[in-house]
């Protein structure tokens, strides 16, 4: 079973891709809505609450985990390596890897949360496979908020985004990575923003096809069936996140309280 963690319902964005993706595998997804949002906490936190919902996700019978947050992967992936004997999979390499691969100038745009961007992840694991590309991050803080408030075609939306958006669009990036859950949300704006030339990259979607690979190299940890359950939890339910979630996936969603 696939064991997938956010710090909300923002996650759900990769939940969504893995269920498109890997239909027949049974998942269960945890939402730590009592305690989002993890982008302006610190390090330690975000650590404290993923080793806390890795293990929520084991109980249930896990088999590999998909840290689908960005501020968790960037502060949390090395310390739940070391501690769970699982895999643990995240959404910064799947996205870093992409952005590589389609990047024709070098020159690559970062968005995320202030953890995510303060971590410096992207840049760090773009350069280690490319140290000649150039990396310019722009954490957004108040994306996050707009996109669960459904703003997202007010016009204080788009004069936000513009006014973060401003400076990447001053470096000339090729390649923009959508380095948080909640912004494949945003990104007809944000391509509108940032311009048509630029590709933008949706880390759900790398990261779930980024699952399916490795189910198919590590059989032992697939559980293929038909009718695969898809569970979803969250340490809490507002109207809000199920809002987002019905969003999110187009369809009623049933959030069980854990
Ligand atoms: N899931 C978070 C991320 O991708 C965004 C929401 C939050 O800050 O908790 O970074």
């Amino acid at each position: 079973m696939i064991g997938i963690f956010d710090s909300g319902i923002g996650g759900m964005t990769v939940a969504r891709a893995i269920e498109q993706l890997l239909p027949d595998h049974p998942l269960i997804y945890y939402g730590d809505i009592a305690r989002t949002p993890y982008g302006p906490k610190s390090p330690q936190t975000i650590i404290n609450y993923s080793i806390r919902n890795t293990e929520f996700l084991l109980d249930k019978g896990a088999k590999l985990i998909v840290i689908a947050c960005n501020s968790a992967s960037s502060v949390a992936t090395k310390i739940l390596r070391e501690r769970f004997r699982v895999p643990i999979i995240e959404v910064i390499s799947p996205a870093a890897r992409r952005a590589t691969e389609i990047s024709k100038t070098g020159r690559i745009g970062v968005i995320g949360t202030k953890a995510t961007v303060k971590s410096g992840i992207y840049q760090q694991t773009i350069n280690a496979e490319r140290p000649d590309f150039k990396i310019f991050s722009q954490a957004c803080p108040l994306l996050v908020p707009l996109v669960e408030e459904n703003w997202l075609n007010k016009r204080e939306t788009k004069m936000i985004l513009r006014r973060y958006l401003h400076p990447l669009k001053n470096k000339q990036i090729d390649t923009l990575v959508l380095g948080c859950t909640h912004y494949p949300l945003l990104s007809n704006l944000i391509q509108a923003r940032i311009g048509k030339r630029v590709q933008l990259i949706d880390s759900s979607i790398q990261t779930a096809s980024f699952v399916r690979e490795y189910l198919v190299r590590h059989p032992e940890c697939s559980s293929e069936q038909a009718k695969a359950s898809h569970t979803y939890y969250a340490s809490d339910c507002t109207e809000t996140a199920l809002n987002v979630a019905e969003r999110i996936f187009h369809r009623p969603m049933e959030l069980i309280v854990a």
